[in-house]
Formats: C-alpha cells, sequence, structure tokens
C-alpha cells in the first residue's frame, strides 16, 4: 500500500478516537467527501460560466451556476456570490484587492483581540499590501464599538474589515454600518465595509446569528467551519461589485478553479438547507453554552464570561497563572483532546505561548455528542489541568 494511505489511515483512526474540540474544525458527509474526491478534479476550467478557457466545460458551467444559486438560497440573498476562492485567505485576498490599491488603509479587529491574519497582521499580505490599523475589545472582552468612530477619524481607512477567529458573541454588524455611513457622510469618503463571516458563517445560514447581508458591501466566509462542507472560500457582494470582485480572484488572484472543491460546496449548501442543518445548529449553540457554563462553574474564567456562538475562551491568566496555553493544547494532546492555545485581551504573552484556549463545539456535535458529553470532557480537561499541569 502507498505510504500515503497508510498516513490516510492512520489519520482516520486519529479523527475517530480523538476529541476534537478546534472551533475552526468540523467533520464533513460522506457525500462532501466523495464530491471532492471525484474526477471532477481532471479539469482545467479557467474563467467563469459561459466563459471558459478551455474547451469541454459545459458540465462544470452548470455544477458552478448550480453551486452559486444554491448558496444565495441558503443566505436568503441575492448578492452577487463567487464559490471559485481556494480558501478563507484567497476570498480575503479579492475580497481587498476589488475595491482598494496597495498602499490604502483598513481597519480591522486586532489579532491579539481575536481577529485573522489576513485582516491586517504585519507577518500577512494584508499588513504588508496594506496599511493596517485595529479595532479591539474592552475590559470584559466585547469588541469596543465605542471606539470605533474615533478609530475611523484617525486611521482614516478604505475598508473596514468586520469578523473574528476567536470571538465568542454577538457581532453588531448594523453598529459597524451606521458607523461606518457617519465616517463616510462626515469626510465625503467611500469606505467600504466588507464581513468576514467564516467562523460563524453556519449560524447566519441557520438563522442563529444576526445576517449580514443587506449591510456589508462584500462578505467573504470560509466554507469548511460550521459551514461543515470542504476546504474553501467564497465572496458574496453587492450586485455593483460583482464584476470587480470576480476579476479579483480570476484573473487577478487565482488561475484554474477547483472544480471538485465547488462540487463538495454544492453539496455543503443541500445540506445547509435541511431542517437536520438547522437542528444540528442549534445544537451547536447549546452545547457550546454548557460546556461553558460548566467551565464557570468550576471556577474558569471566560472571555466576556460566557458566549452566544460556536465557541469560548478560556482566560488561564488568573486562575493558572503558571500554565500557559501552549501547555493545555500540548497536555490535552497527550490525553487524545485537541484544542488550540489562544492570546486573551491584553496577552503578556508571546501567540506561541499565550494565557488562553479556544474552545468549540461544531465538531463534537457533528460527531453527535450531547451537553452531558461536553460536560463529561470540561470535567475531565479540569482534572488534567489541576493534576498534571498546576
Ligand atoms: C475569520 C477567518 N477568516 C479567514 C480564515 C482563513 O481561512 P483559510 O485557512 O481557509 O485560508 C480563517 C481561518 O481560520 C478565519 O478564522
Amino acid at each position: 500500500m502507498s505510504k500515503v494511505f497508510e498516513l490516510i489511515a492512520k489519520e482516520e483512526k486519529r479523527q475517530n478516537e480523538t476529541v476534537e474540540l478546534i472551533a475552526s474544525e468540523n467533520f464533513v458527509s460522506e457525500n462532501v467527501r466523495k464530491a471532492v474526491g471525484s474526477v471532477l478534479t481532471n479539469k482545467y476550467t479557467e474563467g467563469y460560466p459561459g466563459n471558459r478557457y478551455y474547451g469541454g466545460c459545459e458540465n462544470y458551467d452548470e455544477l458552478e451556476n448550480y453551486c452559486r444559486e444554491m448558496w444565495q438560497k441558503v443566505f436568503d440573498t441575492d448578492y452577487h456570490v463567487n464559490v471559485q476562492p481556494h480558501a478563507g485567505s484567497q476570498a480575503n485576498y479579492a475580497a481587498y484587492m476589488s475595491v482598494l490599491k496597495p498602499g490604502d488603509t483598513i481597519l480591522a479587529m486586532d489579532l491579539n483581540n481575536g481577529g485573522h491574519l489576513t485582516h491586517g497582521s504585519s507577518v500577512n499580505f494584508s499588513g504588508k499590501m496594506y496599511i493596517s490599523h485595529f479595532y479591539g475589545v474592552d475590559d470584559n472582552g466585547f469588541i469596543d464599538y465605542d471606539g470605533v468612530p474615533a478609530r475611523l477619524r484617525e486611521v482614516k481607512p478604505q475598508v473596514v474589515m468586520v469578523g473574528a477567529s476567536a470571538y465568542s458573541r454577538i457581532i453588531d454588524f448594523a453598529k459597524f454600518r451606521e458607523m461606518i455611513d457617519a465616517y463616510n457622510a462626515e469626510f465625503g469618503t467611500d469606505c467600504k465595509m466588507i464581513v468576514d463571516m467564516s467562523h460563524i458563517a453556519g449560524l447566519v445560514a441557520a438563522g442563529e446569528h444576526p445576517s449580514p447581508f443587506g449591510i456589508a458591501d462584500i462578505i467573504t466566509t470560509t466554507t469548511h467551519k460550521t459551514l461543515r462542507g470542504p476546504r474553501g472560500g467564497m465572496i458574496f457582494c453587492k450586485p455593483e461589485l460583482a464584476r470587480k470582485v470576480d476579476s479579483a480572484i480570476f484573473p487577478g488572484s487565482q488561475g484554474g478553479s477547483l472544480m471538485h472543491v465547488i462540487a463538495g460546496k454544492a453539496i455543503a449548501a443541500e445540506e445547509a438547507l435541511t431542517p437536520e442543518y438547522k437542528e444540528y445548529i442549534k445544537n451547536v449553540v447549546i452545547n457550546t453554552r454548557v460546556m461553558c457554563d460548566k467551565f464557570i462553574e468550576m471556577g474558569y474564567d471566560i472571555i466576556t464570561g460566557g458566549t452566544d456562538n460556536h465557541l469560548f475562551l478560556v482566560d488561564l491568566s488568573k486562575t493558572f497563572p503558571n500554565v500557559t496555553g501552549k501547555q493545555v493544547q500540548d497536555k490535552l494532546d497527550e490525553h487524545g483532546i485537541t484544542l488550540n492555545k489562544n492570546c486573551v485581551p491584553k496577552e503578556a504573552r508571546s501567540p506561541k505561548e499565550t494565557s488562553g484556549v479556544r474552545i468549540g463545539a461544531a465538531a463534537m456535535t457533528t460527531k453527535g455528542w450531547k451537553p452531558e458529553d461536553f460536560c463529561k470532557a470540561a470535567e475531565r480537561i479540569d482534572k488534567i489541568i489541576r493534576e498534571e499541569l498546576a
């Protein structure tokens, strides 16, 4: 047997035997995997439906259009959608490129406060191509909405990026829109609002989080987190930006599209439209809250004191000042529990060490875990931290 299949078998075993609490991961259906592993990987389809650079694309045209229509249905929107981004980072790359020139300014959530690398980090293209400034969270860990108007006036951005990788509360998209509109009115500018809903897209689809549609100019997302599709990205935009967004993806930043992945995205959209998916997302939110409450009951500090979505952040800095997020991550790995270290607001340690961990319930809810299973896992984690690390 090829070494590759040996490794895939080992990974399948690992996935079956470990407790997966990484907030950005999930388990896709057999059908998504079938689509992604299909013959569609054999074909070059540069361009868009009806306008390809290669012959033989008729099935792909129909598939890509179907995928696009299905995602519009999922989010009940007439926003234009591009399903070609290879990943969330590529979606953000093209979203910026469609409305910014290199050297323009973006205002986004600070990485240490829960933002993402592609939201202006100095080690990422977004912080190298654009001048990036940040808003953050207040002393309780909630987005500091009150500080945003002053930041807008100070840094005069052309784009405000709204969204996060590690934020456990509802994001008030309408409030951001109001603040951006007021700034544009005061300065006669045309600052665009981009929402990166990668983490919460599944909650938006199921009505468990307010929707950014009708509010943001551009919306980007990954497809593999709470949306439970294959690894990939998508961009939605107001119809007037469609041409710019499409050309920022192809030919702007990508070549041939990954049609096998687009097929997987279409299956994920079909699944997201079912009542079972809505029930699944409801359960994700309940399970996250129950597990978070269990940690609070056991004396842990939770950033913002709770959660509204599929994840929460444990701050170890006061309860276990000598224990780092990395130590917890590594120790739990030894016990077959997977989660990730995470910075806490006003983090004193480096991002490689951190004083917190991020915990999510989307993956184990897919595996059928109930609230009591999440409570037991919280107790196990507490025991390991107390007995083996503190
Ligand atoms: C908010 C957010 N945006 C973008 C991305 C990037 O997605 P990808 O890893 O597919 O490039 C992530 C990934 O974790 C994310 O959390």
